[in-house]
């Protein structure tokens, strides 16, 4: 067999390198446009449910009324935690990171469902079922546990978002909350190939379950350069104070060459069009519950951002007005990334049922750089050099 010549460039990140073709996500970076399946986003998140838009990313077609009833009644009755779960978060430490909590669950899960059948459908549909429902009630249940109370069961007739809120908070929200919950559940859903989703197909594609892959994802989705990121924008927007001195911090962030949290896309160069609607999402939450006295400072920093970074294309991303509009949700700060990752669970399951329809296991090459074969060297003959 002939085989191709590999060309062996090394690309850092993988920018610009397609290892997939995919029909779940598009952006087009140059325009801020961005829509799932082929409808826009700011369709989707005007007049869609999260459940519905889950269905659509993962199914390829947006429901019928009744699928999408026998949809969201199958995730209603999944929502409860096996008390075994439960018991196990109890073990966890109250001050480990909520990330940390929801990629042990997630992967517990995999020992709760071991059948593997992933060639067919009624497990792929149960296996989706199962991890939309109970990814949220185990964040909800991690915040409970972790101030000493017992997590609350879910409430049977309040809808995805709703519920979600009130497992947290105790309380049945608002229905303007629950619906901008919603909507930010739907914007965070897909964005193609960033890394939680690569690490996702990476891992489908060795045809473990998919408990692994989703825990694999929450793992990746937690660092600062991806989904951790909307932690740190609030605490850079209290770092600044107010918005007089927005201008000084960029100009000193710039000069030590820290990065602008919320800022910078590796597919946009212009507003990130999620950030846009986030933006709207909390004004219209303002509107209603009181300005968090941080939008100000957020609104300064976007501002004096786009005169020092514009020009290189660097502009708000999805993380620098999210934490905004979860705060104002009564949402604590480090639950903004099990947030995101409740909502990207849909997008992960959407690229884990792509993989397995034209699975090739990743196996990408490597350029070595290290030493050629050397002698290998008795204990009592080496140095004490330091290695790193
Ligand atoms: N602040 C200041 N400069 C920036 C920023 C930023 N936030 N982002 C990129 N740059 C500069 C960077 O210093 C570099 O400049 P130069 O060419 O002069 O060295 C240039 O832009 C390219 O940066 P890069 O880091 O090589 O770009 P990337 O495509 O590898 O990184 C990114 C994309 C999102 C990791 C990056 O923009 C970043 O670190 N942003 C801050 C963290 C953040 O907000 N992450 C959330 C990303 S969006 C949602 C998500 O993925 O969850």
């Amino acid at each position: 067999m002939q085989t191709k010549p590999i060309e062996m460039t090394l690309r850092p990140g993988l920018e610009g390198v397609p290892v997939t073709q995919s029909s779940i996500c598009d952006i087009d970076g140059a325009k801020g446009n961005l829509s799932y399946r082929g409808y826009p986003i700011g369709d989707l998140t005007a007049q869609s449910s999260f459940l519905e838009i889950t269905y659509l990313l993962i199914w390829g077609e947006l429901p019928s009324p009744q699928q999408l009833r026998d949809f969201e009644g199958e995730v209603q009755m999944h929502r409860r935690m096996s008390f075994r779960v439960r018991d196990m978060m109890k073990c966890f430490p109250a001050t480990g990171h909520p990330m940390d909590a929801l990629q042990a669950s997630a992967a517990s899960l995999g020992l709760f469902y071991s059948r593997r059948a992933i060639d067919k459908p009624e497990y792929i549909y149960d296996a989706v079922v199962r991890l939309i429902a109970k990814i949220p009630t185990m964040v909800a249940a991690f915040q409970l546990i972790r101030k000493g109370q017992d997590p609350i069961q879910p409430r049977d007739d309040l809808a995805y978002s709703a519920n979600f809120l009130y497992m947290l908070t105790e309380r049945e929200p608002d229905p303007l909350a629950a619906r901008i919950l919603d909507r930010c559940l739907i914007l965070h859903a897909e964005h193609s190939l960033n890394a939680s989703t690569f690490s996702a197909r990476v891992t489908a594609s060795t045809l473990t379950d998919p408990y692994a892959v989703i825990a694999s994802a929450v793992g990746t989705l937690a660092g600062p350069l991806h989904g951790g990121a909307n932690e740190d924008v609030l605490a850079m927007l209290e770092e600044i104070g107010v918005p007089e001195k927005a201008g000084q911090y960029l100009d000193e962030a710039i000069t030590n060459k820290r990065k602008i949290m919320g800022f910078g896309h590796r597919e946009y160069r212009v507003k990130d069009p999620r950030a846009s609607i986030l933006q709207s999402l909390a004004e219209e939450l303002f509107a209603r519950f009181g300005k968090d006295e941080m939008y100000d400072v957020a609104q300064a920093v976007e501002l004096e951002a786009s005169k020092r970074l514009g020009a290189k294309g660097i502009y708000p991303n999805v993380d620098f007005y999210s934490g905004l509009v979860y705060r104002k949700l009564g949402i604590p700060r480090d639950l903004f990334t099990p947030v995101f990752a409740i909502s990207r669970v849909a997008g992960w399951l959407a690229h884990w049922r792509e993989q397995l329809g034209a699975n090739r296991i990743f196996r990408p090459s490597q350029i070595y750089t290290g030493m050629k074969t050397r002698k290998w060297i008795p204990p009592e003959e080496r140095n004490s050099s330091s290695v790193d």
